[in-house]
Formats: structure tokens, sequence, C-alpha cells
């Protein structure tokens, strides 16, 4: 079986969205294992389903400790499970932002409203008091504002003319406990799909001053200049002139630096046939734990070494103090 992603659910009570999780690991093709359940409340009873499944549990208790110093408990428990992606299951507690910051993108929740609508408490009385034909529930990515970041997933839970909010949280709770799993498998799979590695490199690409994007040999690719005169900076390769793999090349300072980039790490870099002997590097994309960071630098470096003057002028004026 291929390795599986780790996750950690954090959890305060019920933990019925845990169990979907963990249940849901058990099929042979799910991309994710539950390696540890983690909660603020000690008694908290999804605790002991956790258990009885064999899962690594961990708790502390966050009273008498300021919001930072229990984060950094979970934080630590976390990382010694060797977990890369948090899951929010029923937690709550407000996080740090110091702790939001360090799993940014590596977080979601599981809110039970249709986001951006009725963020916080009693979502079900606030979705029926407004004569809503629809409740549900979204999967999110977590950022410092509560309940705030990109949502990745809805569903829709239609409202009953006779329902209270009883139960139509029970509804949602079923809707709930299919989306989470397929949402957390989709996302943290996410790296293996072409179109989204495309995007992210386009979004890097674009970010820097003057850019535009032109297809090069049927890749796309990335300009820095005026339209006329313009050089390329960047090229997408989806197994582009018979390399492998998904990556992008970018412009190394010469020979020298490619062959050294070579040297140090051949799992990441490679020279690609075509662009090669002009110093170009190929970045692998596709190795499943890209440093988005790194790329970014990578790209803006590339830029840096075509951009005409005008724009690179105050970034060298910059660095001589
Ligand atoms: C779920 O309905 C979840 O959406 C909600 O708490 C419940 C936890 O149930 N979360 C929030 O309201 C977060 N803002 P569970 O413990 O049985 O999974």
């Amino acid at each position: 079986m291929k390795d599986r992603v780790k996750v950690a659910v954090l959890i305060s009570g019920r933990g019925s969205n845990m169990a979907a999780l963990v249940y849901a690991a058990k099929a042979d093709d799910c991309p994710f294992e539950v390696a540890l359940v983690a909660s603020n409340v000690p008694d908290a009873p999804g605790l002991l389903l956790a258990k009885a499944e064999g899962i690594d549990i961990f708790t502390h208790t966050h009273h008498g400790l300021s919001r930072e110093e229990h984060d950094q408990i979970m934080h630590d428990a976390i990382v010694e499970a060797g977990a890369d992606y948090i899951v929010l299951a029923g937690y709550m507690r407000i996080l740090s932002d110091e702790f939001v910051g360090k799993w940014c993108d590596h977080m979601l929740n599981i809110h039970p409203s249709l986001l951006p609508k009725y963020k916080g408490l009693n979502t079900y009385q606030r979705a029926l008091d407004a004569g809503d034909e629809h409740a549900g529930c979204s999967v999110h990515l977590v950022t410092p504002t509560l309940d705030d970041g990109p949502v990745l997933a809805q569903t829709e839970v239609a409202i009953l003319p006779d329902d209270d909010a009883e139960v139509l949280a029970d509804r949602v709770l079923i809707a709930e406990h299919q989306l989470y799993a397929s949402t957390l498998a989709q996302y943290i799979t996410r790296e293996a799909d072409p179109d989204w590695i495309l995007n992210q490199v386009r979004k890097h690409a674009l970010a820097l001053e003057e850019t535009y994007e032109r297809p090069s040999f049927g890749t796309p690719g990335w300009r820095v200049g005026s339209e006329k005169t313009g050089k390329y900076f960047a090229y997408f390769s989806l197994r582009h002139f018979g390399e492998s793999g998904t990556s992008v090349f970018v412009k190394t300072s010469g020979l020298d630096e490619q062959s050294a980039l070579l040297d140090a790490d051949p799992d990441l870099y490679f020279a690609p046939k075509f662009y090669g002997k002009s110093g170009w590097i190929a970045i692998r994309l596709d190795t499943g734990h890209t440093d988005w960071d790194h790329v970014a630098d990578w790209l803006k470096k590339s830029w840096r070494m075509v951009a005409p003057k005008k724009l690179t002028k105050m970034m060298d004026i910059a660095e001589e103090f």
C-alpha cells in the first residue's frame, strides 16, 4: 500500500466527524490515515472511540494556560505524531495566529452552515429563523479569522417544514460525515493533479511585475517585459519534449550553477534536455512535498535574470544598502 498522508484530528466533544474520518481511512484506497486524535478536553467522549480503534490519543486541558501555551503543547504533540495535516472536528477552541500560521494551508475545519452564512454558533436556528430553504455544511481552510478561510467544499441540506434546530442538526451531521472525508482526500492529493500544479506556478509567476503568459512550443510559459521584447523566465513542463513528470524550468546564472544544483539535489532538479545547455534547470513539482516558497523564490530569481533594467534597478539599489 502507498504511503498515506498522516493527519491529526482535533476534537473537543462527541467526535462523530472524527469517527467518520477514522472509518473512511479503513478503505484500501483512502489517501490519509488518522495518526493522532488530540483534545483540549481530557474526557471528551470521542477519545474512547479513537482509543478503541487503536489510534494514538493526546489530551491536554487549556485551563490555566495562555492560548499560545496551550497551542504550543498541541503543536508539539501533532509534530511528534508525524502528522502533515490538522483536521479540526468540533474543536471548540479559538486558535492563536501563531499556531494558524504554522499550519497555513495544512489545517481544515468543518462548520455546520453554508459559509459565509452563519459563522459562529447556533447555525441551525439562524438558518430556520431566516426562512432559508437549505442549511448545510462547509469544509474550509483555517485562517486567523474564525470560520473565514477559503471554502473547499459544501453540501446543501434541504430544510423540511417541521424541522427544529435539533432535527436539522442531525441531518446536517449526516452530510458532514460524507463531506469531510471526501474533501480531505481530495485536498491532500491535490499535488498529484497537474492542473492544480500549473495553477500554482501560474499564480506565483504572474504575481511578479510586468509578467504575462504565452505558450511556447505547446507548453505554458511566462515572460517579463513588453509583449514585443519580453523574455521568458519560466516554462511549465508536463512531460514536455519527453521529460518525465511535472516540472517548472527556470533560468540559473549559467552552467556552473546548474551543475552545482544537479549535484546537490538530484531528486529535485534535472537538466531539461531541450534547454539545458543554456543553463536552465528543471524543478520537479510532482514529488508530493513541493516547497512552494522555494519555487516562488526561484521564479523571482529567474525573472530578475531577464527582467528589463528599469524593473530591477530599485532592487539592486536596495540590496547595496
Ligand atoms: C459538528 O457539527 C461541527 O460541524 C461543529 O461541531 C460539531 C461537532 O460534532 N463545528 C463547529 O461548529 C465549528 N465552528 P462532532 O464532535 O460529532 O464531530
